[in-house]
């Protein structure tokens, strides 16, 4: 019998054979890349994987790409690996979600960002992130593939607030079950200490007129189908 691997697809658990290929977030990524982009930023972005495939998949010379991570090992290995290719338009700096700061964007450039399972990272995500998004660039995008798909259903975005609040982690079991999805993926979640207020705070800079959320797609992909990504690509507004 073929090899399958258990993942999640599209707000289901599939089995699928290993070679199976969803490459939503680079396709998202350089769906968004327009005449006008300047510097294409991840936020978090381990050893570069995901900056070094948008680089060398988009093929443009005028692009600068900047990685930031946290974790001295990622940004070393990015580093090492830039020295492979003279020229490289890479810059690499030290970068935390707990006190974001994107003082490297000078002169009000404009940017692609994008996150890739590191907004996960953070139980609660400091909303200066998205002020300074908005008030360093001339324009920009964001694309985020992170685990958010089950803060959108209300009593589960409620009861993670609990958690938080009373630090009482429920250590119920996890299922195969499709109908228990979005419990599944809360519950790893919380169990981890993962994001729980990304979704609600983009709802709030869409409300306020901040930003355009241009494509909303729940649970489209998890490797770990624990954790399904979910795709959200928002623009600066006006
Ligand atoms: C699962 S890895 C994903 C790495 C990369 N984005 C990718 O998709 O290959 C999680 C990343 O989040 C980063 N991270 C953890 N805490 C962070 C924080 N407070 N601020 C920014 N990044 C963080 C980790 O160092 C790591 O690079």
């Amino acid at each position: 019998m073929p090899r399958r691997t258990l993942v999640a697809v599209d707000g289901k658990y599939r089995f699928v054979p290993p070679n199976f290929v969803k490459e939503t977030l680079l396709a998202t990524v350089l769906a968004n890349l327009t005449e006008e982009t300047e510097v294409v930023v991840e936020l978090g972005s381990g050893w570069g994987r995901n900056l070094f495939n948008v680089y060398l998949r988009c093929r443009r010379g005028d692009l600068r790409f900047v990685a930031c991570e946290p974790a001295d090992a990622g940004r070393r290995a990015t580093e090492l690996l830039c020295a492979l290719e003279d020229g490289i338009p890479f810059a690499v700096h030290p970068f935390t979600y707990m006190e974001p700061d994107l003082s490297f964007l000078e002169g009000g450039p404009n940017v692609l960002f994008f996150t890739s399972h590191s907004i996960e990272q953070v139980t609660l995500l400091d909303p200066r992130l998205f002020d300074l998004m908005l008030e360093r660039t001339a324009h920009c995008t964001c694309v985020h593939a992170e685990p958010i798909g089950w803060q959108r259903h209300t009593p589960l975005a409620a009861r993670a607030r609990e958690i938080v609040a009373t630090g009482t982690i429920p250590d119920d079991k996890l299922s195969f079950d499709d109908e228990d999805f979005a419990e599944n993926a809360a519950l790893y979640s919380w169990q981890r200490g993962y994001n729980i207020d990304l979704l609600s705070i983009i709802d709030r800079y869409r409300k306020a007129g901040k930003i355009t959320v241009k494509r909303l797609e729940y649970d489209f992909w998890g490797a770990n189908p624990f954790i399904p990504a979910t795709l959200v690509v928002w623009e600066k507004a006006g």
